[in-house]
């Protein structure tokens, strides 16, 4: 299948899978750093709820009464949403909304859009350089009736925030529409500039034509006072997008790496192209991510495999409505696997790979050209090979760091279906350039890229200048042929 008009291809792919990845000075991260992908898995949480009985203080309360601490949710009916107090927040809180220097912003992983029936996750993001407290509440509307019909349900991830219904009572609710809100611990108070909220939302079930999120943020300075806050509004429309039932020609599943149809080894990206797979596109981010487990499905798209049987799913990196990029997992077994694209409208024809041990793939940078960096962080490549970045060309006797997918079983060994730490393999792959072997350093996986290594490699002294192929070799399997331009 690779070839004809220009896709979302797989090495291309892959990269683009890299989030954030813009051919910098660092390695090709699934992440933009390591660090922010832990801070976020860090936020998806293990710790228990506290349940609160925190509005039975409302029902007499004047809204200017300071008297009862309120840091713990506000009240139903304060996004500014149709329906809702026009003043959101500031119905208590002083000031005129939307008057700070900060903002509240909503942000979605797929764009604007909706599977029914299908969670998303949302972020709500408040800022403001001046504050160091945060509170937030959020609303789902159907468009036809805003007042008052909620669009499906709010779903916490976490303690920092929580569901009340419209009458500020928890879920279940008897009737009317409901809201999802900080927590006092969601509140971090002493955390300048601004914090993120992070919660799921599940659509209604079938279309229900646009859906309006509305939110209102409190970037608050953290005096358990309503004065000196600043509050926010903003919203967003979804509009439904609806699966079609997937298909997968015969010859549509290949090595991400080389998208030549073959057998392809465990821990490697695969890549399937085919129509109507996804009904958004998008690459995994960090928000996927619930304690370091590798999602299974992103926004509603699943790969099943069949071994001997036995179905079992793989971890998806990249859905598009053309291409889906999976990783085989670490513990696949070897022999005939049926690779099968599930939707919510339907599975596709199983589509027969060979998966076997040892038949590792380098990542290219255009399906030709190896993806490589210099000992200095800088790209591998003759001047202008890629648009907009500097590169330089392999000087003989220089060590090289080339990537690859499927390098082998690692000690430690590579968990199935957890990010990745780093960890060398068991066994050194053979590597040629110019069709002379070349002394190999070392070889591992990579610190937060799940099924990718990072092999370090010296060209031979005697590389002649020029395009040279470069090979890379576990056992008797050759890799497909890539190549670098050598320059003294
Ligand atoms: C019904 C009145 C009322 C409404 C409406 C209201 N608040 Fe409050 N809020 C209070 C009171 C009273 C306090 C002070 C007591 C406290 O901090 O617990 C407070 C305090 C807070 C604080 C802590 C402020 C600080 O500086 O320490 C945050 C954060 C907050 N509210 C968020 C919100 C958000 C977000 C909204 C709108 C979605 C909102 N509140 C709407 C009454 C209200």
């Amino acid at each position: 299948m690779p070839g004809g008009a220009i896709r979302e291809s797989g090495p291309r792919g892959l990269l683009l899978q890299a989030q954030g990845y813009r051919v910098r000075q660092d390695l090709p991260r699934f992440y933009n750093s390591p660090t922010t992908f832990l801070t976020d898995i860090g936020t998806v949480g293990t710790m228990s709820r506290v349940s609160i009985p925190k509005f039975l203080f409302f029902i007499a309360v004047s809204c200017t009464s300071q008297a009862f601490a309120h840091s713990w949710g506000p009240a139903a009916r304060a996004t500014g949403a149709p329906g809702d107090d026009s003043k959101a927040c500031t119905s208590c809180h002083t000031g005129t909304l939307n008057s700070g220097s900060g903002s509240v912003k909503i942000i979605l992983q797929s764009g604007a859009v909706y599977i029914p029936g299908v969670r998303q996750r949302v972020t709500v993001q408040v800022s403001d350089p001046a504050k160091q407290r945060w509170g937030f509440e959020m609303a789902a509307r159907l468009n036809s009736k805003p007042e008052t019909a909620q669009a499906g349900e709010f779903t916490p991830v976490d303690s920092q925030t929580q569901v009340i219904c419209e009458d500020n009572g928890p879920r279940p609710c008897t009737t009317g529409v409901t809201f999802i809100q900080h927590t006092t611990a969601g509140t971090r108070n002493g955390t300048q500039g601004g914090v993120s909220f992070q919660f799921d939302w599940t659509p209604p079930a079938t279309n229900a034509g646009p859906v309006t999120l509305y939110v209102a943020g409190n970037a608050a300075n953290g005096d358990n006072n309503l004065t000196n806050d600043n509050i926010y509004t903003s919203s967003v429309q979804l509009n439904p997008v609806t699966p079609v039932a997937p298909v997968v020609p015969t010859g549509g599943v290949m090595s991400a790496a080389t998208l030549v149809p073959g057998s392809v080894p465990p821990n490697s990206w695969v890549t399937v192209y085919g129509s109507n797979l996804g009904a958004t596109t998008r690459s995994w981010n960090e928000t996927d991510f619930a304690n370091g487990a590798l999602p299974m499905s992103l926004d509603g798209v699943s790969v099943v495999l069949t071994v001997f049987g036995a179905p079992r799913l793989a971890y998806v990196g990249y859905v598009s409505p053309t291409q889906v990029n999976f990783l085989l997992p670490v513990d696949a077994l070897q022999g005939n696997i049926q690779v099968q694209v599930r939707n919510s409208a339907g599975i596709s024809a199983p589509i027969q790979i060979g998966t076997t041990a040892n038949s590792p793939q380098l990542l290219t940078l255009d399906g030709k050209y190896a993806l490589g960096v210099h000992a200095d962080g800088s790209l591998l490549g003759k001047t202008g090979l890629v648009a907009g970045a500097a590169s330089a060309p392999a000087q003989p006797g220089e060590t090289l760091t080339f990537y690859c997918t499927g390098c082998g079983a690692t000690t430690p060994a590579t968990i199935s279906g957890l990010v990745p730490t780093k960890s060398s393999v068991n066994t050194l792959p053979v590597v040629t350039v110019g069709g002379a072997a070349a002394t190999v350093t070392s070889a591992s996986t990579i610190t937060g890229s799940p099924g990718l290594y990072q092999v370090n490699v010296q060209v031979p002294a005697a590389t002649a200048n020029g395009d040279q192929p470069v090979v890379i070799r576990l056992g008797t399997t050759n890799s497909v042929s890539t190549l670098i331009t050598v320059q003294r």
